[in-house]
């Protein structure tokens, strides 16, 4: 039974043959509190062993201590998937042939849900997933707001809004942690951007961190019950994120009493003293000082190893931060590897996970436009073409750390073919040329995606194809190739790569059936949006894409996601105005990295404010292509006059109600949207703010009541001078609808 006795047989064997009524110690007596067993083990451990366990031992391993029966802790990327198992000290996969896993969507999916539930989901599936591969730590979820649809990373976070990121974060770390492993959110905080991640200096005011950055980090912590995170490559006021005294110490550890595991990102800690005094638990990744990064072994190089132990025993450090360290460590041990309550659910690429990922993906998919053309009528519907390379392409592979390997992966192609078997011939178009690229440390897609013919000749075969079909799908948008959606770097231009406008205008002119599906994790220009009569956003949806692609297009599954960012029409629209502010400028400022004693570091200077996403676009009245919070259905919902309250007394809460119903013929889900605006207020705020939203599944011609819960939270700005939340007395108006721009129904209240 208890995994902790196992190990520990020994020891309970060496007590029982010296005494014949042992009574346990507590660190091994499950009937004691968890903060008595940490305790009691801490006493046990020697100063070496305690340093030992504050830093890795191979890529993704730190050490336990054998002899106490404490094992090691193994940490797994995440957000997706569990990543395939690399060797000791390399990036490459080891080549194992048990860990091809199950996809699940992308975060951005899953944010595109507005589904609380299926965040649970989600957060259980890949935490049963963890726990059968024996892994102590999902490096995820990642929720960095959204701050330029540039950033390589959006695919791997959660939107552009901290209600939406923190509402959807809180059931997938909870999901995660029934398996008894650790969630690991990252990446705290400020990582808004790939490129110079590793030298961005971000300034930023406190209202904007703390409205804006931090509180998807915050519920994530304290609703959430995270028990680790992961500390940013970049710095905030001049200090790294993996050792910063205000992120760490001041707010996560002080103002939010987090318990849990500071661990860095990969290569983010630069500095012994910093790391020993600044908040910093575990350290993973270091390059090691001085040494080039591919010099083997060098663990006990680490910030806090060697010179660490020697800092101790010179008397340069006490032993109280390694005592914190250590007592954090084994506090998520016995949350995780320790516990003898760890799930015995775990389970890997099982029906249930395919099935998860496959209702996630469909629930995620956001019918942007529609012009009675969808869902596809498979009464008259014989030829459908589908063109694109997206429409192939595996996309588990690459992107960086959240690179899988799977078991399966169902292209949009496949996903269509099988469903229409027998009812419509599909046939397949390239279109254009992508990246043909399938390879991510030692794992191949197996794809040859070379091309020899010229772009105009596929467009041309495109378009030929296309006159002869009753429907044409185009499958495009970004890839997970380098400027893409990817790791380590940000995209190029905002508009699609690789001609795909081309090639869509001359699809619209040769076939009015034509339906654009774009996949990618980030919003992106769309030139013809007027000529299109119907656009969908896809995303990253794993080992079931084209499965929830066809269920959606199909009509089997009605489609009900909503956009978690904006789509602006052009990158110009955006807040982001000077190189101040993107992609950070050179002022001179230099810093200690790595054995580098003057590194150029860039500043940025977060001068937008609190005007991010919607909140930017709404304030300066800039016209979007399609808003946040938008998306369709293949039926129609009909919104009453909401109902509140006159009047919320200080301290209190109101509830507000709407009924929704659903006005066509099919059954079909709506996320009804809870705006709130404060025409009264005396600071500058955005027109609204989103406070609330629920999904609700109504069969035609059902109605449902739509209830919201209000409280201050909800009407309070973070005054950065007194530093708390304010609530203003004075009139408020809850505005209700189905977007950030389709607003169906207000009330207003007064908060007394
Ligand atoms: C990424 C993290 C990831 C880690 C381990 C880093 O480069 O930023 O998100 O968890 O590598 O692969």
């Amino acid at each position: 039974m208890k995994k902790h006795l196992c190990y520990t047989a020994a020891v309970i064997l060496a007590a029982v043959s010296c005494n014949q009524n042992p009574k346990l110690p507590a660190y091994l007596d499950d009937n004691s509190p968890i903060e008595e067993r940490v305790e009691d083990l801490l006493s046990r451990l020697t100063v070496e062993e305690k340093v030992a366990m504050t830093h890795a031992q191979s890529k993704f391993s730190s050490p336990g201590v054998p002899r106490l029966g404490i094992p090691d802790i193994w940490c797994t990327d995440g957000p997706h998937g569990i990543r395939t198992d690399v060797l000791w000290d390399e990036w490459n996969q080891a080549g194992c042939t048990n860990d091809s896993c199950t996809a699940f969507p992308a975060l951005t999916a899953l944010a595109a849900t507005w589904n609380e539930e299926l965040a649970g989901l989600y957060g259980e599936s890949i935490g049963e997933e963890a726990s059968f591969r024996g892994k102590t730590v999902l490096l995820g979820p990642g929720v960095n707001i959204n701050r330029t649809p540039l950033n390589g990373r959006t695919f791997e976070y959660m939107g552009e809004d901290p209600y939406l990121a923190s509402r959807m974060v809180v059931p997938y770390v909870q999901g995660v942690q029934k398996n008894g492993v650790a969630a690991c959110v990252k990446h705290y905080a400020l990582n808004n951007q790939e490129a110079n991640r590793h030298t961005t200096n971000v300034h930023v005011d406190d209202r904007t961190l703390y409205e804006i950055y931090l509180p998807a980090f915050k519920a994530a912590v304290q609703e959430g019950g995270a028990w680790s995170i992961m500390g940013s490559y970049n710095l905030y006021d001049g200090q790294w994120n993996c050792h910063n005294q205000r992120m760490l110490c001041d707010i996560l550890k002080g103002e939010w009493g987090f318990d849990g595991v500071v661990i860095s990102d990969w290569g983010g800690v630069h500095n012994t003293d910093q790391a020993v005094k600044q908040g910093l638990d575990l350290e993973y990744g270091s390059w090691t000082n001085g040494l080039t990064m591919g010099r083997s072994d060098a663990y006990s190089l680490y910030y806090l190893a060697d010179r660490y132990l020697q800092g101790i025993q010179d008397g340069t450090y006490g032993t109280e931060e390694l005592d914190d360290k250590v007592r954090r460590i084994l506090r998520l041990q016995y949350r995780t590897n320790l516990s003898s309550e760890r799930s015995r659910i775990a389970k890997f690429t099982c029906p249930e996970h395919y099935a998860a990922a496959r209702r996630i993906g469909a629930e995620s998919i956001v019918l942007l436009k529609n012009d009675n053309i969808l869902p596809l009528n498979l009464e008259t519907a014989k030829k459908v073409l589908v063109v694109g390379e997206n429409a192939v392409k595996m996309m588990t592979v690459g992107g960086g750390s959240s690179s899988l390997k799977v078991k399966h992966e169902i292209s949009p192609l496949q996903g269509l073919q099988e469903r229409l078997e027998g009812i419509a011939e599909v046939s397949w178009e390239r279109g254009y040329v992508g990246d043909v690229t399938g390879n991510y440390n030692g794992v191949s897609t197996g794809q040859d995606l070379s091309e020899s013919r010229s772009a105009e000749q596929l467009i041309a075969d495109a378009v030929a194809a296309a006159k002869e079909s009753d429907y044409v799908i185009f499958i495009g948008g970004l890839n997970k190739g380098h400027h893409q959606d990817s790791e380590g770097a940000d995209r190029r231009q905002y508009g699609l790569p690789y001609g795909q406008d081309a090639v869509i205008e001359a699809l619209a002119e040769a076939n009015p059936n034509l339906i654009v599906v774009n996949m990618s994790g980030n919003a992106v220009a769309m030139p013809w949006v007027d000529k299109v009569p119907a656009i969908m956003q896809d995303w990253y949806l794993g080992s079931e894409h084209g499965r929830s692609l066809a269920d959606v297009l199909t009509g089997d599954v009605n489609p009900s996601g909503k956009l978690p960012m904006t789509f602006a029409t052009t990158l110009e629209d955006g807040p982001l105005k000077s190189e101040k502010q993107y992609p950070g400028v050179d002022e001179g400022t230099r810093r200690a990295f790595d054995g580098n004693d003057n590194v150029k570091i860039l500043d940025e200077y977060y001068t937008e404010g609190i005007y991010v996403g919607y909140r930017w676009f709404q304030k300066q009245n800039v016209a979007v292509t399609f808003p946040f919070g938008h998306g369709l259905s293949y039926t129609t919902f009909d919104y009453g006059q909401a109902k509140a309250p006159k009047a919320m007394k200080s301290g209190k809460s109101i509830k507000v109600c709407v009924p929704v119903t659903n006005t066509g013929s099919l059954a079909g889900a709506e996320v009804v949207q809870l705006y709130v605006s404060d025409p009264e207020c005396s600071v500058d705020k955005p027109v609204r703010e989103l406070k609330g939203f629920k999904k609700v599944f109504l069969q035609p011609g059902e109605t449902a009541t739509v209830e919201f819960t209000v409280d201050e939270a909800a009407l309070s700005y973070f005054d950065a001078e007194k530093h708390q939340w304010v609530a203003e007395k004075g009139e408020y108006k809850l505005e209700i609808g189905a977007s950030s721009e389709d607003i169906r129904t207000s009330v207003s209240f007064e908060l007394k």
